[in-house]
C-alpha cells in the first residue's frame, strides 16, 4: 500500500523533532536546560479559565455556527477598528480558527492551486514551508539581507514570477524576534499591489513587543487589496493548548475559508470561544500581558548581557517575541550541533535548519525558562560553545 505523495513532500516540524527527543531522555531522569520551547511558562489567567467554565456550565457545549460565536467576531472587530481605523465586518470579514497553524492552512488551501508558488521571507517559522505543501503549493525561500534581515522591495521582485500567489509575512518574527519596520512593510505592500499577490500576514507575537511598535499589515493595506490578517490567543494570553485563533481578510476569501472549516472541523469549540471573548475584553488580560511582558523583559536583558560576553557567537538583540537566533562557530550542521549541546551539556535548543536553511544558527527560545536558569545556561553555554567549536 502506498501513502499520498501530497504528505511524503511535507517535511517534519523541526521544534516537535527536538521536543521528541528531550521528552525521551527527561523520562530516563536527565536534567535538561529547555530552550528550545516555543511556549510560555505562564498559566492561562483564572479570569479566563473561569470564564470558560461558565461557558461549560451554561451549555456551551454543542456545535456553533462554523464562522465562530458572534460575540468574538465582533469583538476582534472592534479591537482592529480601534488599533487601526479599519471596518471589519465581523460577519464578512472575521472568521474564527483553531489557532493560528490552522488558520494559515485554511487560508493556503483556500488561496492556493496546485504548484503556485508563495514567497517566505527568512529566517521564518518552521512550518511555513510544510503548511504550503501540504496545500500543493511551492514554498519560495528568500533569504532575507544583511544583520537585520531586511526585506526590500528590490529582493522580493529577483524572486517573483508568474507562478506566485502569495507572500507570507511574519511580524514580529520568529525566530529573530525582529520588528518589521514601516519601510519593509511598504515596500511589501507596493510589491504585491502591483502584482496583484495575497499578502497574508501572521502577527501571533504582535503583544509581545518590548521596544517599539509592532506595525499591522492592516495599518497599510485594505483586505480589498489582498490583504490577510492571522493572528491567535496562544501567545499573548498564554493559550497554546486552548487552540484559538482567527483570520481577517476579504469576503471572498472567508466564505471560501468557512467551507474548509465546514467541511473539516465544522467549528472551534464554543466555550473556547467564550474563553477567547473573555480574554479580548477583560482589563484583567490587559494587566496579565503587561505582567508578562516584564517578566519577559527581564529574561530577555539576561541573556542579551550573557550572549554578549561569549566569544565567536553573534546574534541580533531581538525588540520582540521570546527568541534569539544566534549564529554559531561550528563547522558541522546546525542539527549536529544541536544534538551535541543536547547531548553533552543537556541543553535544547532548535537548530537554525528549520528556520529557512540557517545551517550555522540556532533558536533560543526564553518563554518557558526561569532567570535561574538562564544564568545556569548562560554558563553550561559558554563552555559549550569552547568545547565544541575547538
Ligand atoms: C510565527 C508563528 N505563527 C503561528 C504559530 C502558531 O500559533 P498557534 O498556536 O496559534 O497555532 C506560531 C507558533 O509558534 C508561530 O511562532
Amino acid at each position: 500500500m502506498t501513502l499520498s505523495s501530497r504528505v511524503e513532500s511535507v517535511p517534519i516540524s523541526g521544534t516537535l523533532y527536538i521536543s521528541e527527543i528531550v521528552r525521551a531522555m527527561e523520562k530516563k531522569g536527565k536534567k535538561i536546560l529547555r530552550l528550545d520551547i516555543g511556549d510560555l511558562n505562564f498559566r492561562t489567567p483564572d479570569h479566563i479559565v473561569r470564564a470558560l467554565e461558565e461557558a461549560v456550565n451554561k451549555g456551551m457545549t454543542h456545535y456553533a455556527s462554523s464562522k465562530g460565536i458572534r460575540e468574538l467576531r465582533e469583538a476582534i472587530a472592534q479591537v482592529y477598528e480601534r488599533r487601526y481605523g479599519v471596518d471589519i465586518n465581523p460577519e464578512r470579514n472575521v472568521i474564527i480558527t483553531p489557532g493560528a497553524k490552522f488558520a494559515l492552512y485554511a487560508v493556503l488551501y483556500t488561496v492556493l492551486n496546485k504548484g503556485e508558488k508563495v514567497l517566505i521571507p527568512t529566517p521564518c517559522w518552521v512550518s511555513y514551508e510544510g503548511i504550503v505543501r501540504m496545500c500543493e503549493g511551492i514554498p519560495v525561500l528568500i533569504k532575507t539581507e544583511g544583520e537585520e534581515y531586511c526585506i526590500t522591495y528590490d529582493l522580493l521582485t529577483k524572486h517573483y514570477d508568474e507562478e506566485v500567489k502569495a507572500i507570507i509575512i511574519n511580524t514580529p518574527n520568529n525566530p529573530t524576534g525582529k520588528i518589521y519596520t514601516l519601510k519593509e512593510l511598504r515596500e511589501v505592500k507596493e510589491f504585491a499591489n502591483e502584482r496583484r499577490i495575497f499578502v497574508i500576514s501572521d502577527e501571533v507575537y504582535d503583544s509581545i513587543v518590548f521596544d517599539g511598535e509592532h506595525i499591522s499589515m492592516l495599518d497599510l493595506m485594505g483586505l480589498d487589496e489582498g490583504c490577510i490578517i492571522v493572528n491567535s490567543f496562544s501567545k499573548k494570553y498564554a493559550m497554546t493548548g486552548w487552540r484559538l485563533g482567527y483570520i481577517i481578510a476579504n469576503e471572498d476569501v472567508i466564505r471560501s475559508v468557512n467551507k474548509v472549516i465546514q467541511q473539516s472541523i465544522s467549528c472551534v469549540p464554543p466555550f473556547i470561544q467564550w474563553a477567547g471573548y473573555v480574554a479580548l475584553t477583560s482589563e484583567e488580560s490587559q494587566e496579565f500581558i503587561k505582567s508578562m511582558i516584564k517578566e519577559l523583559r527581564v529574561r530577555r536583558d539576561v541573556l542579551d548581557n550573557g550572549l554578549r560576553g561569549i566569544m565567536n557567537i553573534t546574534y541580533r538583540r531581538p525588540e520582540a517575541t521570546f527568541y534569539f537566533f544566534v549564529r554559531i562557530p561550528y563547522k558541522g550542521s546546525s542539527v549536529e550541533f544541536s544534538k551535541r549541546l543536547l547531548e553533552e551539556h543537556s541543553i535544547a535548543v532548535v537548530p537554525g535548519k528549520f528556520f529557512g536553511g540557517y545551517d550555522n544558527y540556532i533558536r533560543l527560545s526564553f518563554g518557558s525558562i526561569t532567570v535561574d536558569e538562564l544564568r545556569i545556561f548562560i554558563d553550561k553555554f559558554k563552555e559549550a560553545v569552547r568545547h565544541l567549536s575547538s
